[in-house]
């Protein structure tokens, strides 16, 4: 083949995901070569190409002829399921890559999976890359958000391709170099858990609006659309809006209420939670979007559940006084803000479970940077990361997003409002894990005093585990039980 004909990069894998962003590629002016095992997938991917717009695509067939297509330093994006469908692809492929060439995994892989790969790639010359792509299958056909991490080279050989193939926002395309290593993997794994805790709260702030406020789903079509003209604006925020007004094509009514409440996973979002856990830092919202999942999962307990506690005595409904009425309008202003603040809060435990992975790894990741590339393409694209961004601009060591004087001054203005949805949902009985988790957090991190010196009294008390004082330096013991019933003693006295 002469060298003008060759690719200017391959993909392997054209599931949905694959074969919209081969053409995506092909459509920003760069030629594609595809393969897949699957001799069908290839054929679909090359007719969609011709009717998409005579888009430069080449399918291949075989390994060795795919590889062989693609023009020197070769970088070959591989979109399969993760885990060892990925190292079969590697294995397929790699016998064919010359010492330079790259390989570019863009699934949602656990990112010690990729730094395993990366090791064997570089023990043959290859070069690597882990890469985050989010959303889905129309980020991926006309702008993603993208998460490259590994050797920064294999990033240098595909920039001007990513650069063009990724979302457009006001400040540039969405994808910059994550990091060294499962980076990429990594960050991608924690906005999904992101996610998970925009999705959780988002839901809350409906059954709030729904079961307390009684607001249809008309009503709440158009809360959600005005929530999307403002702070919230967002992805998710936009599509919930549309959920709303989709009718029931087996009935009267929308889909939305026929729907069983059993919601899905994948993984990341457990792995996020459990990555919070081993770098001890706390992730409450987004631990509680993952248990939300957990208990959804039980629906013939819940059902049995209500029953049980309906017999012994649980009154029906809400629990709330039935004269009191709900001022709607006041109620989707205070729920609004109430998502707001506890977003915030979500971030703010992403980004330092980012910052914990960062210091331990030595990734030196740019919390400011990522936040810019989730402003579009992504699932969690949202205006208020624009705000996230200006926030570790203006100081890259904050601890803590609720410390950014702006973020600082919103989360108080938004506090009342925020413990009126929290008290009512509790008083009513409709329970929101994420709301309250967030502002639990809120809470927890403000007050400079908590009772945790009285959890260290008592592991000094059980297990002489000692305590330091506000008064002194130092670490001390004391015999509890002793001086204790001396003094019980002495007062009976
Ligand atoms: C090809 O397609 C099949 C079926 O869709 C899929 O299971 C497989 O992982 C794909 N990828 C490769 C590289 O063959
Ligand atoms: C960054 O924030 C921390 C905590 O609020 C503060 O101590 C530090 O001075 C800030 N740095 C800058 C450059 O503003």
């Amino acid at each position: 083949m002469d060298s003008a004909a060759l690719s200017r990069i391959g993909l392997a894998g054209l599931a949905v995901m694959g074969q919209n962003l081969a053409l995506n590629i092909a459509e920003k002016g760069f030629p594609i070569s595809v393969y897949n095992r699957t001799a069908t997938k290839v054929d679909e991917t090359l007719s969609r190409a011709a009717a998409e717009g005579d888009l430069p695509v080449s399918g291949h067939r075989s390994p060795r002829d795919f590889v062989l297509s693609i023009r020197r330093p070769r970088s070959v994006i591989i979109l399969v399921k993760a885990g060892p469908p990925v190292d079969q692809t590697i294995a397929a492929l790699s016998p064919f890559l010359d010492p330079g060439d790259s390989i570019i995994d863009g699934g949602n892989e656990w990112y010690e999976h990729t730094e395993r790969r990366l090791r064997e790639a570089s023990a043959r010359g290859l070069l690597y890359l882990g890469m985050g792509v989010s959303g889905g299958e129309d980020g991926a056909r006309h702008g993603p958000s993208l998460m490259p991490g590994g050797h920064l080279q294999a990033y240098r050989n595909v920039e001007d391709v990513l650069a063009r193939a990724a979302a457009q926002v006001d400040d540039g395309p969405c994808v910059t170099f994550v990091g060294e290593g499962g980076a990429g993997n990594f960050v991608k794994m924690v906005h999904n858990g992101i996610e998970y805790g925009d999705m959780q709260l988002i839901a809350e702030a409906y059954d709030v609006l729904r079961s307390a406020g009684g607001l249809s789903n008309a009503e709440l079509a158009a809360v959600f659309d005005d929530w999307n003209r403002g702070e919230l604006e967002s992805f998710l925020v936009e599509i919930t809006s549309d959920i709303f007004r989709v009718p029931d094509e087996h009935g009267g009514g929308e889909l939305v209420d026929k729907i069983l409440d059993k919601t899905g996973m994948k993984g990341t979002g457990k792995w996020t939670v459990q990555q919070a856990a081993e770098l001890s830092v706390a992730a409450p919202t987004i631990a509680a979007s993952l248990d939300s999942r957990y208990l959804s999962a039980l629906k013939d307990e819940r059902v049995a559940a209500s029953d049980t506690l309906d017999s012994a005595g649980m009154p029906p409904g809400l629990l709330l006084p039935a004269a009191r009425p709900v001022d709607k309008k006041r109620l989707v202003d205070d729920v609004r803000q109430a998502l707001y603040a506890s977003k915030i809060c979500s971030y703010a435990q992403g980004m330092n479970l980012l910052r914990a992975k960062s210091d331990e790894k030595g990734w030196n990741l740019n919390l400011g940077e990522l936040a810019r590339i989730w402003k579009g393409g992504c699932i969690i694209r949202a205006r208020f990361l624009d705000r996230i961004k200006q926030a570790y601009e203006r100081n890259r060591s904050l601890p803590n997003l609720i410390v950014d004087p702006e973020f600082a001054r919103e989360m108080v203005q938004r506090q009342p409002a925020w413990r009126r949805v929290v008290g009512l949902a509790i008083e009513a009985g409709i329970g929101a894990p994420g709301m309250s988790a967030s502002l639990a957090y809120f809470d927890t991190y403000r007050r400079a005093r908590l009772p945790a010196n009285l959890v260290q009294a008592q592991r000094d008390y059980f297990g002489a585990h000692t305590y330091e004082r506000v008064d002194r330096p130092g670490s001390f013991h004391t015999e509890w039980s002793k001086i204790a019933r001396q003094s019980k003693a002495g007062v009976l006295n």
